[in-house]
C-alpha cells in the first residue's frame, strides 16, 4: 500500500509554488523598504521556550505543541510560531548590544496539532516581521502599515485592519476581576471548555465560536474600558497616526488573541471571504516578553502573516506556473548532443529551456512543447544539422524561419530576452 502524507500536513505542488515565491518575494522586498532583516532559527527549541513564552494555559500550550522526548532525554517541541525563538536569539546573542533597535523577519513552517479543517492545517507557513526596542505608538503603526502595504502589494485591498488595546500588566488585574465576576455569575451557562478557562485563562471566553457562550460574553465587560492613562494614551496615539497616515481600521473590543504575552495593541487582518478561519494575519505589542524569557527590560512588537490563508486569496493568475522560452526538438542520436549543448548556451545566457530528452519522434516531442506552452521550438533534425542550420517554429503564428546554427544563440537570445 502506498504511504499518505500525514493529516494537516500538505504538499505544495509544482503549479501553486509560483504564488508562494511571489509572495516570498514581495515580503522580503518589502519588508527591507522598511529596514527589516531576515533571520533564520531553528525548527525545534527547548519546550520551556513556549511554555514560558506563549503561556501555560493558552490552547497552543495546552494542548497543541508537537512535544517530544529527544535522545538525550530533554523535552523539545517543533515551533508552533516564531516570536519566541527569535526572542530566544535576540537574547542568546546579545543583539540588543550591537544595535538598541532591531527589525527581523522570518519565514517558515510552523506545527500546531489542531483539528485540520479548511484553512487550518498541522503543519503552516508564517510571514513574521518583529521590531525589538520601541515603544512608541508610531512603531506600533509603523508595522500594521508595513503589513497592509505587503498585502496590497500582493493583489489584497479588502482585509479588515482590526484593533484592541489589552491593556498591561498594571491595568489588567482590575478587569480581569471584574471579567471573573461577570464570569462567575454566569457560570452554568457556558459550554464546559469555557467553564475550565474561567479559572484557567478567562480572556480566552472571548474566542469561544459556541453561539451561547458568544451571546454571554456580547454583555461582558471589555478591556478598552478598563485601560489606564498610559495604555488609553498609547491606543489613542495608535488610532491618530492610522488615521493620518489614511488607513482604516476598526475596533474589535472583543479581539483577545491566542498568546498570552500581548500588552496593549493587538491586531488582526481579517477577511469575509475565508470563512471560519478568517484571519489572515495577526499581531500585537509583547513589552514583557523579552523580560519573561531571561533578557533585558525591552520593548516588542509583531505580526504573523498565514500564508495557505494568503495564498487561497491570491488571483488565479498570480504566479502562474513559468513557460520556458525555448523548446529543443532532435531527431537522431547527433542532434540530440547538439540540442543538449545549445540548451546549456542558452541556459547560461538566462533563457529557460527545454528539450525532447528521450528519443521520440518529432511529433511526440512537438505535443510536448505544445503542453508546455512553449512559444517557440527550434527543431534539430539530421538533415539540417549537416548543412548547418535549424528550424525556429513560431508556435502562436505557426510560422517557421531557418537558422544557421553559428548564429542560433544570437538569434534566440534577442527574439526571447
Ligand atoms: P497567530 O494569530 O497564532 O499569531 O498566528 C498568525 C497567523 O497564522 C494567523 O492569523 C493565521 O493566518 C495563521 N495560522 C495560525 N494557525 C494556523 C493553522 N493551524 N493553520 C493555518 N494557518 C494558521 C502568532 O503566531 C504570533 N506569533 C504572531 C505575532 C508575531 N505576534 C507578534 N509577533
Amino acid at each position: 500500500m502506498a504511504i499518505t502524507s500525514i493529516r494537516g500536513f500538505k504538499d505544495i505542488l509544482p503549479d501553486e509554488v509560483g504564488k508562494w515565491q511571489f509572495a516570498e518575494a514581495t515580503a522580503r522586498r518589502v519588508f527591507e523598504s522598511y529596514d527589516f532583516s531576515e533571520i533564520r532559527i531553528p525548527l525545534l527549541e527547548k519546550t520551556e521556550l513556549f511554555t514560558r513564552g506563549i503561556g501555560e494555559s493558552t490552547d497552543i500550550v495546552e494542548k497543541e505543541m508537537y512535544t517530544f522526548t529527544d535522545r538525550s532525554g530533554i523535552s523539545v517541541t517543533l515551533r508552533p510560531e516564531a516570536t519566541a525563538s527569535i526572542v530566544r536569539a535576540y537574547i542568546e546573542k546579545s543583539m540588543y548590544k550591537q544595535n538598541p533597535v532591531a527589525k527581523l523577519y522570518v519565514i517558515g513552517p510552523m506545527f500546531r496539532y489542531e483539528r485540520p479543517q479548511k484553512g487550518r492545517f498541522r503543519q503552516f507557513n508564517q510571514i513574521n516581521a518583529e521590531v525589538f526596542g520601541l515603544e512608541d505608538p508610531l512603531i506600533d503603526v509603523e508595522v500594521m502599515v508595513m503589513l497592509i502595504h505587503f498585502l496590497q502589494e500582493i493583489g489584497l485591498e479588502k482585509l479588515e485592519l482590526q484593533l484592541n488595546s489589552l491593556g498591561c500588566k498594571a491595568c489588567r488585574p482590575s478587569y480581569q476581576e471584574r471579567l471573573k465576576e461577570f464570569l462567575l455569575s454566569n457560570k452554568g451557562r457556558f459550554c464546559a471548555d469555557c467553564q475550565r478557562r474561567i479559572r484557567t485563562n478567562p480572556l480566552r471566553i472571548f474566542d469561544c465560536k459556541i453561539e451561547s457562550c458568544k451571546e454571554i460574553m456580547g454583555q461582558g465587560p471589555l478591556m478598552l474600558d478598563f485601560l489606564g492613562p498610559e495604555c488609553r494614551d498609547h491606543f489613542e496615539l495608535v488610532t491618530s497616526y492610522l488615521k493620518a497616515l489614511e488607513t482604516p481600521y476598526v475596533i474589535n473590543a472583543k479581539m483577545v488573541r491566542g498568546l498570552d504575552y500581548y500588552v496593549r495593541t493587538a491586531f488582526e487582518m481579517v477577511s469575509g471571504d475565508l470563512g471560519a478561519q478568517n484571519a489572515v494575519a495577526g499581531g500585537g505589542r509583547y513589552d514583557g516578553l523579552i523580560v519573561d524569557l531571561g533578557g533585558p527590560e525591552i520593548p516588542g512588537i509583531g505580526f504573523a502573516i498565514g500564508m495557505e490563508r494568503l495564498i487561497s486569496l491570491l488571483s488565479p493568475d498570480v504566479g502562474s506556473q513559468k513557460i520556458p522560452h525555448l523548446f529543443i526538438a532532435t531527431i537522431g542520436e547527433k542532434s540530440r548532443i547538439q540540442g543538449f549543448k545549445l540548451a546549456k548556451t542558452l541556459r547560461l545566457e538566462g533563457l529557460s529551456v527545454e528539450m525532447g530528452y528521450e528519443k521520440k519522434s518529432l511529433k511526440s516531442q512537438m505535443r510536448r512543447a505544445d503542453k508546455l506552452a512553449c512559444p517557440y521550438v527550434l527543431i534539430l533534425g539530421e538533415e539540417e544539422l549537416q548543412r548547418g542550420t535549424a528550424m525556429l517554429r513560431d508556435m502562436r503564428s505557426k510560422t517557421q524561419e531557418q537558422l544557421d546554427l553559428t548564429l542560433a544563440p544570437e538569434v534566440l537570445l534577442r527574439k526571447m530576452k
